[in-house]
């Protein structure tokens, strides 16, 4: 696998990340709206108090901000025995860094993570443009993806 650019690291994601930039590298994904520190650190503690809920988040970081992260939330189920699925989410490169392997990167990393902890797939939604990226991370086209709005 490559290797990242010197000075950059992949690690879990940190309280202290809001104030690298986490949430602007999110922006390149979609909308995410004003978020205080307080509604951060909320639900920055939810996640990780939910430990055993599985949440993982992932941030790729150049050694000034975060220019890339992805999510891990593993599912546990009583079919198929017990069986565990990782959902991939809000996978998202900051625009002038996307090309140099950073997703591909995050992709494994999380991937790695979900066969660890005993995942017997990962499953992700994506559009149509994004089909080829994740074609070169190993998934393949499954299923359909619905969705009802609130
Ligand atoms: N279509 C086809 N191939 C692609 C695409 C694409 N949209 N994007 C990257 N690739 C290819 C690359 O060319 C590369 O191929 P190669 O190995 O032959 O050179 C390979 O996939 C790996 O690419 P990376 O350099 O790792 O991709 P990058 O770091 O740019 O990250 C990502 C890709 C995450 C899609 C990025 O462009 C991005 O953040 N886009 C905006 C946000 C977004 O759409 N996120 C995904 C939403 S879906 C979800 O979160 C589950």
């Amino acid at each position: 696998a490559a290797s990242l650019p010197e000075t950059y690291t992949i690690r879990a994601l940190r309280k202290s990340d809001y104030a690298r930039g986490f949430l602007d590298c999110l922006r390149v994904l979609t909308t995410v709206g004003d978020i205080t520190e307080e509604q951060w650190d909320d639900r920055y503690h939810w996640m990780n108090t939910q430990g055993k809920g599985g949440y993982y988040l992932l941030v790729i970081d150049d050694g000034s901000r975060v220019v890339g992260t992805g999510a891990l939330i593993v599912e546990r189920k009583f079919i198929h025995n017990l069986g565990i699925v990782g959902h991939i989410e809000d996978i998202a490169v900051a625009k002038d860094q996307q090309g140099k392997k950073l997703g591909l990167k995050i992709i494994q990393a999380l991937d790695f993570i979900a066969e660890k902890v005993g995942c017997y797939k990962s499953i992700l939604d994506c559009s149509e443009a994004n089909e080829g990226f994740y074609v070169k991370c190993g998934f393949k086209r499954a299923g359909l993806e619905m969705a009802h709005y609130y």
